[in-house]
């Protein structure tokens, strides 16, 4: 069967930047302060449980919740119920769910069928022992079958920590140096992945507590700029230890939040070809969501090392992995007995039985119902309404998506220029309207990734994009004129 992808439409490029230009080059236009006394309100009124908890919280956990997509405007949620499209607050509040968990959930949240899978596998033998278990290999070839660049295939903790192997497999591998990212690219948090991030350009500037010696080896070039990094690997290879690898998203930095156009990574491929430069895909975002055969399918690409994570353990722990050519996977051969030269990866609970299980039926099951495409088609729903909305309050904002990746920006934030020498006078402000914005999305019933992206999965039906976009509405006429 011919593969299927989320995306029914490659949008036009060059008038997403134009529009999103325009967007930072004008004054915000955040929510009315009459609107926004009623978001509050809401929070103030609806969620008293949520702010109890969460106060609590900030007496024993740093910031008051554990994970970064949490730090909601004015307080974050306490969620105790998931289900299909829904999120359920300890309020009792329900929310449409365009979170997902971060992205991985492709098929909804909680979705029965994996979890029975996942049920039975821990009545049997419980989450881990630390041995081979058969779903080890059942995820391998599932993976492989729908992705032949994935010769072979190691399962690992987090798309960090899979970003961390293919970067050291890559060094080992070629003999060379130098890691070349796409600025504003976010591929986890390892040392040396904390550069260039969220604002192409902006280099060091959150490595705080990481020695600068640990980012000598990484570069970055702007999204897009093909000859900027044809230069830099011409420099490379001249006198600075030559290119290991260049890793992009394929889509564009922060899951397209800056799209690259779509031969991109055909120029990219050929540039590596040319300088014998390892090309890595990092599909912890696009690895199933885009379509079973990842944007490295979509494009046709056949990058040498691939990076999961996210939907690679079907929405459950643990989930990461590098998958690539069988000659740069062998050097990551694992077990005591190995006696060959080999590239260091570990992990006490990396390939557990019960990511691989959750993994391997979650990837059957959006096989089975064409997941992606679903969640593609429901994306290009949202995507429509919004820009509809937006037309009819004659507002900058700019919505645009990739199948189920879908993006809203009202403040602009992420798409500062480096070069704009007001950017940190504009940073918190614009970060602030976009916290303004999650909050008051909320308000009416609807979570969002920090305001301005939202992951579609197969459980939203037309009437849940519908209501959906009734919120949305109701939000954007409370904008300030
Ligand atoms: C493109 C990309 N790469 C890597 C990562 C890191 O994955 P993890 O959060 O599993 O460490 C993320 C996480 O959002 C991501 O979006």
């Amino acid at each position: 069967m011919t593969q299927q992808y989320a995306i029914s439409h490659w949008p036009d490029t060059q008038e997403i930047m134009d529009q999103l230009n325009r967007l930072v080059g004008q004054p915000m236009r955040p929510l009315s302060r009459d609107r926004m006394e009623r978001v509050l309100a809401y929070f103030t009124e609806r969620c008293r449980k949520s702010k109890a908890l969460t106060d609590e919280a900030k007496k024993y956990i740093p910031g008051g919740v554990q994970h970064n997509l949490a730090f909601n405007h004015p307080f974050p949620l306490a969620v105790d119920r998931a289900g299909g499209a829904y999120l359920w607050d300890v309020d009792g509040n329900r929310y449409i769910d365009f979170l997902q968990a971060g992205g991985p959930t492709l098929l909804g949240s909680n979705y029965g069928p994996v979890q029975e899978k996942v049920m039975a596998l821990i009545r049997e033998c419980g989450a881990a022992t630390g041995l081979f278990h058969e779903y080890e290999l059942k995820l391998a070839k599932l993976i492989n079958r729908h992705m032949p660049a994935v010769e072979m295939f190691r399962m690992l903790g987090s798309g960090t920590e899979a970003v961390m192997a293919a970067i050291r497999a890559a060094r080992n591998f070629t003999g060379k140096q130098k890691i070349i990212k796409m600025g504003g690219g976010y591929h986890g948090w390892s040392d040396q992945m904390v550069f260039g991030m969220r604002i192409p350009g902006t280099g060091a500037f959150e490595a705080h507590g990481i020695p600068a010696g640990c980012l000598e080896g990484t570069q970055e070039v702007f999204p897009n700029d093909i000859e900027g990094l044809r230069t830099i690997m011409a420099q490379n290879e001249k006198n600075l230890g030559g290119t290991a690898a260049v890793i992009v998203e394929p889509l564009g930095p922060e899951s397209a939040t800056r799209p690259v156009t779509a031969d991109f990574n055909q120029h990219v491929r050929e540039l590596c070809d040319e300088f014998g430069v390892l090309l890595i895909f990092d599909e912890v975002v696009t690895g199933f969501r885009v379509g079973l055969g990842g944007a490295q399918g979509y494009f046709s690409i056949r990058p040498d090392l691939t990076v999961f994570g996210k939907c690679v353990a079907g929405g459950y722990p643990a989930a990461g992995g590098l998958g690539g050519r069988r000659d740069i996977m062998n050097t990551l051969a694992a077990g005591i007995g190995s006696d060959k030269p080999r590239v260091m990866v570990g992990g006490t609970l990396a390939a557990n039985p019960l990511s691989c299980a959750a993994g391997y039926h979650a990837i059957i099951e959006i096989e089975k119902h064409q997941a992606h495409v679903v969640a593609g088609r429901a994306g290009d729903r949202l995507c429509k309404g919004l820009q509809q909305i937006i037309a009819k309050y004659d507002l900058p904002f700019v919505a645009f998506n990739h199948g189920s990746i879908c993006h809203l920006e009202t403040s602009g934030v992420m798409l500062m220029d480096i070069n704009n020498p007001k950017i940190f006078e504009e940073i918190g402000p614009r970060k602030h309207m976009m916290e303004e914005m999650g909050a008051a999305f909320m308000a009416e019933g609807v979570v969002t990734l920090a305001g301005s992206r939202l992951y579609t999965s197969m459980a939203d039906t037309d009437a849940v994009i519908d209501d959906a976009l009734e919120g949305f509405d109701r939000v954007l006429s409370g904008v300030e004129g």
